[in-house]
């Protein structure tokens, strides 16, 4: 191998322990392949301490560089070629989106599409604000733009992304919403299903809703981050919505809309949390009915107001956190077990395994409804990238099996 290089993640510290570990092996690797350069980038360099810990004890990677600088990267491989020792390139932030990066896809039919960056909420367990900087939108011009090229090129499916999409706009020079975004997105022709991620609840405004009502492309998936059903804790992790007016919000969008799988995110053991907080947490699992829901253990993260407030015992936080995942694993069952029978649409993503056997002739394919669940269907590889109509014949928890119709 000529040339590593890690992008790294640090919003929870397990992330960056398994970086760590992977240096740990290269190190060996690196002694019998001195001619090998090893790189790091993401969040976790965006932190000062991660920094100073790699220059004091993994000297031997050779290049470093932050997330606001990644535009570089042909630029810092060169440099790390010429020259000797530890390159280190971090910017602290930007006001700058650069365009027209050259982007290399995972799915010849679907695609992730940044239509901001960073974040200000500053929620109070977590780092992304400190790593990522400002809040920025990209100009819808831009974003229509690279969508209209993916289309061209066999793109069938978007998600738009953003650590934030319901403040999509703010601080551009034209008066654009999200929901508005989204409408002109809607008119791109060729283009079948939109996603998005991630909603904040404190910003979906009743346009939103309107807009995914009477949309025909927008799918019937809404992830909406909880992290505590108490409104106690919510307000000292700085959410800025009372347990009440959550729920409130995930009825209404059910009302409007429905079919609507609505997912979530929720941490478990954040400081000052007790037994009777996560009880409210779990209540609103109940209530909300979650078609899906990840599930965190708070993880402390250096520099956020969080991390200096009184710590959960770990026994109370293990305890608690499986009692909830039990809750979530059987309210999503329970939500997917509704579609038995029905006739959907999925679109197909790829072949799951190769099986000729005389009894069953055909490969099986896998494919995503509108609300995110999975159905494998008889099918072959000429399927993929395609619409196809289906049958939920029957639920396995967590995703169908069907056939064609
Ligand atoms: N500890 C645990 N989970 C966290 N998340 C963000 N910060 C932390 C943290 N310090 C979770 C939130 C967020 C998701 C992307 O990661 O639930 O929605
Ligand atoms: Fe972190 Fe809150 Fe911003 Fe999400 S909205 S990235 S949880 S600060």
């Amino acid at each position: 191998m000529d040339f590593i290089i890690f992008n790294t993640c640090t919003v929870r510290d397990n992330a960056n322990q398994r970086v760590y570990g992977r240096l740990g092996e290269l190190n060996g690797y690196k002694k019998r392949n001195p001619g090998m350069k090893v790189a790091l980038c993401g969040c976790m360099m965006q932190e000062p301490a991660v920094i100073e810990k790699l220059k004091k004890s993994y000297s031997f990677v050779d290049l470093i560089f932050g997330t606001h600088n990644i535009f570089k990267l042909a630029e810092l491989i060169w440099t790390a070629y010429e020259s000797e020792g530890m390159i280190i390139d971090i910017w602290e932030g930007t006001d700058k989106i650069v365009e027209n990066l050259p982007a290399e896809r995972k799915y010849p039919f679907k695609s992730g599409i940044n239509i901001m960056f960073g974040c200000n909420n500053f929620c109070s367990y977590c780092i992304v604000p400190y790593v990522r900087g400002r809040e920025r939108s990209r100009e819808p011009e831009e974003i229509l733009r690279e969508i209209k090229r993916l289309v061209a090129d066999g793109v069938v499916e978007v998600m738009l992304l953003g650590q934030n999409v319901n403040s999509y706009g703010r601080g551009l020079g034209q008066s654009v919403t999200f929901a508005g975004l989204l409408r002109e997105v809607e008119k791109i022709e060729g283009l079948k299903r939109i996603r998005f991620m991630t909603s904040h609840p404190k910003d979906l405004s009743d346009e939103l809703i309107e807009v995914m009502k009477h949309s025909q492309k927008i799918c019937r998936h809404l992830h909406l981050p909880l992290q505590s059903g108490s409104t106690r804790i919510l307000e000292k992790m700085n959410r800025r919505y009372t347990r009440e007016q959550y729920v409130a919000l995930a009825q209404k969008i059910r009302r409007e809309i429905p079919d609507i799988a609505i997912t979530t995110d929720i941490i478990v053991g954040f400081p000052g949390e007790t037994p009777e907080d996560l009880e409210e947490t779990i209540d609103v699992v109940r209530t909300v009915k979650y078609d899906n829901a990840f599930t965190f253990i708070y993880s402390k993260r250096t520099g956020t107001p969080a991390a200096s407030m009184e710590q959960v015992p770990e026994a109370q936080i293990r305890e608690g956190f499986d009692r909830l995942l039990k809750v979530v694993q059987d309210t999503a069952r329970e939500q997917a077990m509704q579609y038995q029978g029905r006739r959907m649409e999925i679109l197909v993503e790829e072949v799951m395994e190769e099986k000729h056997s005389m009894e069953c002739p055909s490969s099986i394919v896998t494919g995503r409804l509108s609300n995110n669940l999975l159905v494998h269907v008889p099918g072959d590889a000429s399927m993929i990238g395609k619409l196809v109509e289906v049958s939920l014949d029957e639920c396995h928890g967590f995703y169908y099996t069907g056939h064609c119709v």
